[in-house]
C-alpha cells in the first residue's frame, strides 16, 4: 500500500505566544522516521505529508491508500486534533485513529469527563474558569483542596508545572492567572487525587483490547506526585515505570473496565491511552484519555508496550491493522 504520514514537527510550527512548553505536543523527526520505518518494513511505501499547509498541498498532489495520522493540529483550538481527519473525511481518504468528534471531545477534558461520568466512571470533582471575571466571582469555600490547576485543552502536561498543585484560594488564583495568560483557553481546577498514577494502553476495535497498564512512580518518594512537564522532560532521572502493574486485582479489574468503557463512550478508534489516579478508597479516578497518544520512543504507550514484550514496530503495525479493518478496500490493494 501507499501510506501517507501526517504529522506536525516542532520545527515546522511557528512559536506564536511562546511559553517554554508551547511546542511540547509536537513530534520529532525521529518519531516520524520510526513510524515510516515500521510501515516500510511491512512492505508499504510511505509518503511524508507533514502538517499544516504543507499537508494540504501534499494530500492534494499525492495519491495514497490510507493516511497514518499523528498530527496534533495547529493553534490553541480544542478541535485542533480534528483538523487533519476532517480534511481526510472531506476528501474521502481512509486514515488511522479516531474521528474528528472523538478527538475534539477528548482534547476538551471537561467534555470528556462529563461523558465518562455519565456512564458511571469516577472522575475527580472540578470547576472550570473561563476568564478573570469569572475567577473573581468564585467562592472557594468548600472546594476540596489540595487541587490541581490545568489548561482545559492540552496534552503532554503542557501548562502543568510543579506549581500547579495548590492548597489555597490565593495560590489557585495565581495559577489560574498564569494559565489564562499563557495558554488562551479555559482553566480547570480539579480535586487532587494523591494515590498511584496508572496509565492504560488500548489497541483495536471490535473488541478493543488492553496493551497493558503502567504505574508511574516518582523515584523520590513524594507525598504528592505530579507527572508535570518538568518530570516528563527528565523522566529518566525522576520516575520509574512499572508494567505489569503490581496493584490488587480488584483495582486492576476496575482500571480495565473503566478504560474500555471510556474508550467506547467517547467513540475512540484503533488506539488510546487512558490516565488514572487511584483514590484512598482504591477507586481509580479517570483524569483524561488520549486518542492520539504519543508514538515516539519516550512516550508512555511505547515504554509500556516494550516492557510487556511488544516491539515499537508491533505497536505501529497493530494500529494500522486496527484501522484497516474499517477499510477492506485498502487491504486488497
Ligand atoms: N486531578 C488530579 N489529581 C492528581 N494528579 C493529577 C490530576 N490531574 C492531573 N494530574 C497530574 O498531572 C499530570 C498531567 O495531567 P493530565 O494527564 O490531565 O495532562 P495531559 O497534559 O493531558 O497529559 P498527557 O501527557 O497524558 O497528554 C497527570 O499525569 C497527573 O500526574
Ligand atoms: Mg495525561
Amino acid at each position: 500500500m501507499r501510506i501517507g504520514l501526517s504529522y506536525d514537527l516542532k520545527s515546522a510550527v511557528a512559536d506564536r505566544h511562546a511559553p517554554d512548553d508551547a511546542l511540547e505536543e509536537y513530534d520529532s523527526p525521529e518519531t516520524v522516521a520510526i513510524i515510516a520505518g515500521a510501515l516500510e518494513k511491512k512492505g508499504h511505501q510511505v509518503v511524508k505529508l507533514g502538517g499544516g499547509i504543507e499537508f494540504l498541498d501534499n494530500i492534494r498532489r499525492e495519491s495514497v491508500d490510507i493516511v497514518f495520522n499523528i498530527s496534533e493540529g495547529r493553534g490553541d483550538f480544542r478541535s485542533r486534533e480534528a483538523q487533519v481527519p476532517s480534511v481526510l473525511e472531506m476528501l474521502d481518504i481512509p486514515y488511522t485513529g479516531s474521528d474528528p468528534l472523538c478527538l475534539t471531545v477528548c482534547l476538551d477534558k471537561v467534555a470528556a469527563k462529563r461523558l465518562v461520568a455519565s456512564v458511571g466512571i469516577p472522575t475527580p470533582r472540578w470547576l472550570t474558569v473561563e476568564d478573570e471575571l469569572e475567577m473573581e466571582r468564585l467562592d472557594w469555600q468548600g472546594f476540596p483542596f489540595p487541587a490541581i490547576v490545568k489548561p482545559a485543552y492540552e496534552g503532554s502536561s503542557k501548562g502543568i508545572r510543579l506549581t500547579s498543585l495548590v492548597e489555597s484560594a490565593p495560590q489557585t488564583e495565581e495559577e489560574i492567572t498564569r494559565i489564562l495568560k499563557n495558554y488562551q483557553q479555559p482553566v480547570m481546577v480539579e480535586e487532587f487525587i494523591s494515590g498511584d498514577e496508572v496509565t492504560v494502553g488500548i489497541i483495536g476495535n471490535s473488541p478493543p483490547k488492553l496493551v497493558g497498564m503502567m504505574r508511574i512512580l516518582p523515584k523520590k518518594k513524594e507525598q504528592r506526585f505530579v507527572y508535570s512537564v518538568e518530570v516528563k522532560r527528565d523522566y529518566l532521572n525522576l520516575v520509574e515505570y512499572e508494567s505489569p502493574v503490581q496493584l490488587p486485582v480488584p483495582v486492576l479489574d476496575k482500571l480495565e473496565q473503566y478504560s474500555l468503557k471510556a474508550f467506547k463512550v467517547l467513540g475512540c478508534r484503533d488506539f488510546s491511552r487512558v490516565d488514572f489516579r487511584i483514590g484512598r478508597d482504591d477507586t481509580p479516578y479517570f483524569l483524561e484519555i488520549n486518542p492520539l497518544p504519543g508514538l515516539g520512543s519516550y512516550s508512555d504507550l511505547i515504554i509500556m508496550a516494550l516492557k510487556l514484550g511488544w516491539t515499537h514496530d508491533d505497536v505501529i503495525g497493530a494500529v494500522l491493522d486496527a484501522a484497516l479493518q474499517r477499510y477492506p478496500q485498502c487491504v486488497s490493494v
